[in-house]
């Protein structure tokens, strides 16, 4: 990781000589790559978490952005934090997570979540993913989503109970 992050400034053509590949490519220069950094430090650079204290990303993002519910969850998520507990893959996690983008920079929120589904969950991403956008954030949170971050946890409880393979089954295949 550090040695890729070293030749981002070089040119395409260099980087191709330095014979990268077209995914770290598209990884370092996706909008959401800088943002994105704020969270490896807990969920880690490729989003496989720290079983039992930080929960992956890996694994099952993708598919919660699949459902509507699951779209408002990931936003109240990142705007509002979030305080378990909670289980992915069968492990409980009991932390919390604080506001990662609390203001109104709905854009970065927006390729964050890009950039987790797209890039950290692409192995589980499918071919109708539709990226989030500012504007989507900005009416979702016009219309009212959880302020506070037990209000956060109701929602996922929510999901967890009408799609219980959404934090099981898939995010189990991740390797610890
Ligand atoms: C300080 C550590 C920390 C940072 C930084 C952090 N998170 Fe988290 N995140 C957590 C913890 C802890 C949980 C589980 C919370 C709990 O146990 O209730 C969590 C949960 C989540 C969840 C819910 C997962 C699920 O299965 O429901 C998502 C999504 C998420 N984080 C995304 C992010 C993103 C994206 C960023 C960066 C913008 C980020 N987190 C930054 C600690 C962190």
């Amino acid at each position: 990781m550090p040695e890729r992050k070293a030749y981002i400034g070089l040119s395409g053509l260099f980087a191709v000589t330095l014979s990268l590949t077209a995914a770290a490519i598209a990884e370092d220069t996706h909008p959401g790559y800088s943002a994105f950094q704020r969270c490896v430090v807990c969920h880690q650079a490729d989003g496989r978490g720290i079983p039992g204290a930080f929960p992956p990303l890996k694994g099952h993002i993708a598919r919660i952005a699949t459902l509507d519910e699951g779209r408002a969850y990931l936003i109240a998520v990142l705007h509002t934090g979030l305080m378990g507990p909670l289980q992915v893959a069968g492990r409980v996690y009991v932390g919390v997570m604080p506001a990662q983008v609390p203001g109104n920079d709905y854009r970065q929120l927006s390729q964050i979540l890009n950039y987790a589904v797209e890039v950290i969950d692409a192995e589980s991403g499918d071919d109708d993913w539709r990226p989030f956008t500012a504007e989507e954030v900005a009416q979702r949170l016009g219309v009212g989503l959880p302020n506070k971050m037990h209000g956060v946890a109701a929602l996922r409880q929510r999901l967890d109970s009408q799609y219980p393979e959404l934090f099981q089954a898939e995010a189990a295949q991740v390797k610890e």
